[in-house]
């Protein structure tokens, strides 16, 4: 068939959807770039936030409308990931013409199932969550890797988590904490790097927590398998995420420090700076663990850049709880950072907590937040100015002669006057001037 696919969401969503392409190309389909083109429409939905569903929602819409129009025999649509897995019931209900509900542990069976859909035309709605995480990868690793790469890839090795925020549905949508076996991981890394791959972020919820085994049945933590993968002749750069601050240990922070291409860079959400949300958050960690963390990590690694996850107007927060959480983000200085509104979602504890914030008051807070992290991301980027930066550069600027591509702090840096230079080259660049959320530099 000719497919379409749509991520929406986080990083893993993305690496989903790729091994979805890998899965249905490797077996004939065809990928479309316009939904327009295609005969199977795939939605790989996140549900994080209520914004996440109500894209989806749009997009099924103009679904229907390509789906009425066709003249074709078959025309599937499939909705995957976090959405199918926590209202299957309700999407089917509401948009009967899905074809397909597959949660995010279940999208390995997408070829054996769009084969049953087309050999008996007769058949409801086949709806698929089940929360294994081991049978996906194993399906996966069977598939050959032809859809397109780029410079800089995904790899999830760990996925699911046994944290259980309140505010958050990930547990009840990935389910239960998986970490994929170092043998795994190791190979897929090394197919990255023979096609070309330089740089490599390692996926999952909760990546501190990894505890995969090798081949002699040892337990490899994160800091052992960034050691193990630095090995990789042609890898270039390693990142991770995400972190939860109760898990950094200090093994991590050395490996900042001993491993050159491990990069100073480091994502580790605190969703409030107050103790008392954090509580009610369930995120078993102070905001003093905090301090102490990001201390450690610059102990080690003193250029050492924070990014960090906020979610404002949590059920409860007080004016008090909310100027805790500016007064953590004035001590740490984010090199960036994304904040966002509570948004209560289906079956997790915070929904039914009392005293849920007004949008108002979560309008305010989230505009007040935003002004001192924009003000920090700005001052940090124009720290650079006049200084050198390497960039791995990625794709191809706005205008001619420019090419694009982050620093080792994931800034990202527009190269002017880069002829000569090619996606994929890591470069060292002046910083000539810093705009908003991003860098000018030219080759040295
Ligand atoms: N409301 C708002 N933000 C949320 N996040 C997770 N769940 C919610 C929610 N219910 C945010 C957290 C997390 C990021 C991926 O999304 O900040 O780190
Ligand atoms: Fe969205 Fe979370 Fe699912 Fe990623 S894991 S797609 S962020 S709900």
């Amino acid at each position: 068939m000719r497919f379409y696919i749509k991520s929406y969401g986080c990083q893993m969503n993305i690496y989903d959807s790729q091994r979805i392409e890998d899965i249905l190309m490797s077996l004939g389909h065809k990928k479309e770039t316009e939904a327009e083109n295609a005969n199977l429409l795939i939605f790989n939905t996140c549900s994080i936030r209520e914004k996440a569903d109500d894209k989806l929602f749009s997009d099924l819409g103009r679904a229907k409308i390509l789906k009425d129009k066709s003249a074709e025999d078959d025309f599937i649509i499939v909705v995957a990931g976090c959405v199918a897995q926590a209202r299957p019931q309700d999407l089917l209900a509401r948009y009967p013409y899905i074809d397909m509900i597959l949660g995010p542990q279940d999208i390995q069976n997408i070829s054996d199932k769009i084969n049953d859909l087309v050999e008996n035309k007769d058949l409801d709605a086949l709806v698929l969550t089940n929360l294994n995480a081991s049978d996906k990868f194993e399906k996966f690793n069977k598939s050959d890797p032809v859809s397109e790469r780029s410079v800089s890839e995904y790899l999830t090795i760990q996925e699911g988590c046994d944290n259980f925020c309140t505010y958050c549905i990930v547990p009840h949508t990935r389910g239960r904490e998986f970490s994929r076996s170092v043998r795994e991981i190791i190979s897929e890394a090394k197919s990255l790097v023979s096609s070309g791959v330089k740089e490599i972020t390692l996926l999952g919820q909760n990546v501190n927590s990894y505890n995969g085994l090798d081949e002699s049945g040892k337990n490899f933590r994160l800091s052992h398998l960034l050691w193990e993968l630095s090995s990789i002749d042609g890898l270039k750069r390693l990142r991770y995420m995400t972190s939860n601050p109760k898990d950094v240990d200090e093994d991590i922070a050395k490996a900042h420090r001993d491993i050159d291409i491990l990069m100073p860079f480091l994502h580790l959400p605190v969703q409030s700076g107050s103790d008392e949300i954090l509580r009610k958050m369930n995120r078993k960690y102070s905001r003093e663990r905090y301090f102490e963390v990001i201390d450690m990590l610059r102990s080690y690694r003193p250029d050492m850049a924070f990014s960090s996850d906020f979610i404002v107007g949590f059920p409860g927060e007080t004016d008090a709880d909310f100027e805790y959480t500016l007064d953590l983000v004035k001590k740490v200085k984010f090199s960036q950072a994304y904040s966002f509104k509570y948004s209560p979602r289906i079956n997790t504890p915070a929904s039914k907590m009392k005293n849920q914030i007004s949008e108002d008051i979560k309008t305010e807070r989230l505009r007040r937040l935003q002004d001192i992290l924009n003000q920090q991301q700005s001052d940090f980027n124009k720290s650079f100015v006049g200084k050198n930066v390497e960039v791995l550069l990625t794709k191809s600027g706005r205008h001619s002669g420019q090419l694009v591509g982050k620093s080792e702090y994931y800034q990202a840096v527009t190269v002017d006057n880069a002829n000569g230079l090619s996606i994929g080259d890591i470069v060292k660049v002046s910083v000539i001037d810093a705009v908003s959320h991003s860098l000018i530099g030219e080759q040295i």
